[in-house]
């Protein structure tokens, strides 16, 4: 058992910044080969400065993870690069459609699904048969939210897809399962990103988060590494279809 990562090769999926950069910085310092994919190369590439001199190599290939002939390119661009691919984490995620559900258009809801769940299921289509050609199993994590586990109210769009990646990470957990693949999710709580700025930017919420969350402070994407890195290492081995929250405890009042 190993938290190491030598010779791996892994997708990170929202890698130039934020949880999907700490996620990086985890997985290449413990010897994996990482291609980050989001749509803006300048992003990606100040990533990978940021990662020079870990063990692992990181490369930035651009990609809108809601157009499937992206998702086609990145898989086919990592191959070049580093070979089969082992880690698949699926990151990147939108968060439009704020507000009252009966707001909520068509357009917000099909969007929301298109990047939360649609793309990560094609990049599962694209990556898992070849994983089960190869017979060396894999490990894929989703990255979901405590959205997805509790209703935010004001953000149907999002706990809805949030929910639906949670509940299909264990529908594929049980099917790839015999192959050695590995799936499960993560949950985080909130995190201090620009994804997340309406809410840490906000006093009201952070008194509360302070005065109820048994860790009573804004958590760090560094702090979300750590359980991507055992999820994507051997020492999960036995672990598969989980949900794994990392929230200061504020889901477990
Ligand atoms: N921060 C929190 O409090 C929190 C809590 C729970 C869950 N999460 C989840 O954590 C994950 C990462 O979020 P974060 O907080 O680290 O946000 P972030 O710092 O805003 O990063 C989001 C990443 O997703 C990429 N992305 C967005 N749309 C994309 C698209 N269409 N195609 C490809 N990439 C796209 C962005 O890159 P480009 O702009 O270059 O495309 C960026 O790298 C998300 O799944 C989010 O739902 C976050």
């Amino acid at each position: 058992m190993s938290f190491r990562l030598d010779g791996k090769t892994a997708i990170v999926t929202g890698g130039g910044r934020g949880i999907g950069k700490a996620i990086t910085k985890r997985l290449a310092g413990a010897g994996a080969n990482v291609v980050i994919a989001s749509r803006k190369l300048d992003a990606l590439e100040a990533a990978v400065q940021d990662c020079a001199g870990l063990d692992g190599k990181v490369a930035p290939v651009v990609c809108h993870v809601g157009k499937a002939d992206q998702l086609q390119n990145l898989v086919a661009e990592t191959g070049k690069l580093f070979g089969p691919v082992d880690i698949l984490v699926n990151n990147s995620a939108t968060n439009i459609g704020q507000g009252p559900a009966l707001d909520v258009s068509d357009e917000a809801l099909l969007k929301t699904m298109e990047i939360n769940v649609l793309a990560v299921h094609r990049l599962i289509r694209l990556l898992v048969p070849k994983m089960i050609e190869r017979g060396k199993g894999g490990s894929i994590i989703n990255i979901a939210s405590i959205a997805g586990l509790r209703p935010q109210p004001g953000g149907l769009c999002y706990s809805f897809t949030k929910a639906g990646l949670i509940m299909a990470t264990r529908i594929w957990a049980m099917e790839f399962g015999k192959h050695g693949i590995r799936v499960n999710a993560i949950c985080p709580g909130l995190i201090q990103t620009d994804f997340s700025e309406y809410f840490w930017k906000n006093d009201e919420h952070m008194a509360r988060l302070k005065a109820t969350q048994p860790l009573p402070y804004l958590g760090q994407p560094e702090e979300i590494g750590g359980m991507a890195l055992y999820l994507a290492s051997d020492e999960s081995s036995y672990v598969t279809g989980q949900t794994m929250v990392v929230d200061g405890g504020a889901t477990a009042r």
